[in-house]
């Protein structure tokens, strides 16, 4: 975590806390949350985006994506630094209740929501149900029907941007579940996302509040942004020439890019809302149509630096490896006490992370090391490459870093393995906002 500092004595300290006091404290492995770092990241997007829109006469919600990592804390904590919340199950959304977030804050996201979620998004009083199909047009207006309430609603639409990594790509089709397309229909007719948002403007149980995009996860690049904001205020326009009904938002999604890796270069908040800011400027301009409210969706950008995972270093064994060339190496593989049930993205992914030893300070040369798990599987990685002193034995602390984002939040218990608790720390003193799972507990749901 950027929160976390290394003292001259070589202790780590994150929020205050030695690590190796939370270790002795919570046990490993542990999902450790540094709450300083998250809220100054949630206050760090509302701010630069509430800036830079106000320079062109545009106002700004930010919701904290629920899917990165949702505990009734952490959904405290956004409310508390003026984040909405955006959920994406019945269960998000009872966590975000839980924590006292109003509905009127909160957005209901979803491909295939059940009608209970949809309800109990109803009964809530949420400020958003972001549609994503033509039929679900038709079961949000006959919940909503039943329970007497005009749903205020999103469409979803893809604009054929997609982005990630490094690069976005502008493609003349759509081969993915999310979403209505803009492109038009076979015939050339109204496509799936005009027809979306004309389905909603018939309804009168549906009230249209927007245009909903998302472009994609972990972007580095901020021009996918700008791409699709563009597709997005001109489908805006075209809806309210065909009807008269120019709507009142754009959401532009999640997906703000992050620091794995020491060296990396996250995406710049500032940098982004400036350069987005001023490119829907010139866009509404071009189409003559005045600004919308805008929102955003950032969940890897808030919560991701801000988490650590600390294990326990097991088994220690150097392989020799046959290279590519023929020549032949030393990988030390480092076992840890969890893996991918605690950390599913390299494995799903091959994504990268970045790992220390953190219980001890050590001048032994650094070696060639691959972290990985005790699941029953070779794919099990926690870390496919580090530098790591050569002195590594069991019973080390190490530290993974940014693993707040997609780490508890997509947590599995292959090979019955109990999840890890998260626990907060903040000015010296850490407490457990999700404790750790028991062989009990699974036990239980067990009815044999
Ligand atoms: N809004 C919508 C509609 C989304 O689908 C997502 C992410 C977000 C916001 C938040 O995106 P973020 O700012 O966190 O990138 N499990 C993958 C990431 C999947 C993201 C899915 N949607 C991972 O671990 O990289």
């Amino acid at each position: 975590s950027s929160g976390a500092v290394r003292r001259a004595d070589g202790a780590v300290e994150v929020g205050g806390v030695d690590v190796r006091a939370l270790a002795g404290e919570h046990g490993t492995p542990a999902y450790v949350l540094d709450e300083a770092d998250f809220r100054a990241r949630a206050r760090g997007f509302r701010t630069a985006f509430e800036t830079a829109f106000a320079e062109v006469g545009a106002g700004v919600d930010v919701y904290y994506a629920g899917k990165a990592l949702l505990t009734v804390a952490v959904a405290r904590w956004a409310r508390a630094e003026g984040l909405r919340v955006d959920t994406a199950s019945g269960g998000e959304l009872a966590v975000a209740l839980r924590a006292g977030v109003p509905g009127p804050e909160l957005g209901l996201h979803g491909n295939n929501k059940s009608d209970a979620e949809i309800d109990a998004a109803l009964a809530a009083g949420v400020g958003r149900v972001i549609v994503d199909s033509l039929a679900e047009v038709d079961r949000v207006a006959t919940l909503a029907a039943e329970r007497g309430v005009v749903a205020p609603v999103m469409v979803r639409v893809t604009t054929g941007v997609h982005a990630g990594g490094h690069e976005y790509i502008s493609t003349a089709h759509e081969d993915q579940k999310f979403g209505l397309s803009v492109n038009p229909g076979p015939d050339g007719g109204d496509g799936p996302a005009m027809q979306g948002l004309l389905a909603v403007v018939a309804r009168p149980e549906l009230h249209l509040l927007g245009i909903h995009s998302h472009i994609g996860s972990q972007i580095l690049d901020p021009s996918g942004f700008e791409a699709a904001a563009r597709v997005v205020l001109r489908l805006r326009a075209d809806l309210a020439a065909r009807t008269g009904v120019l709507v009142d938002e754009v959401d532009l999604g999640g997906g703000y890019g992050i620091a794995y890796l020491p060296g990396e270069v996250p995406l710049d908040p500032d940098r982004v809302a400036k350069d987005v800011a001023h490119a829907v400027a010139a866009i509404a301009a071009d189409l003559r149509t005045p600004l919308p409210r805008f929102s955003i969706e950032p969940g890897r950008a808030i919560v991701g630096p801000a988490g650590l995972t600390l294990y326990t270093v097991g088994t220690v064994k150097p392989v020799l490896v046959t290279g590519d060339d023929g020549g032949t190496f030393t990988r030390l593989y480092v076992s840890v006490d969890g893996g991918m049930s605690d950390n599913i993205r390299p494995a799903l992914y091959g994504a990268d992370y970045h790992a220390e030893i953190v219980g001890r300070t050590s001048t032994a040369a650094p070696v060639l090391a691959r972290v990985v798990g005790k699941h029953c599987e070779s794919g099990d990685i926690v870390v496919h490459q580090v530098q790591i002193p050569g002195d590594v034995r069991a019973g080390d602390l190490l530290a993974v870093a940014a693993t707040g984002a997609y780490g508890r939040s997509m947590a599995s218990n292959y090979n019955l393995l109990p999840r890890p608790p998260v626990v907060a720390v903040a000015d010296g003193a850490s407490r457990v906002l999700v404790r750790r799972e028991t062989v009990a507990d699974l036990l239980a749901l067990d009815l044999g």
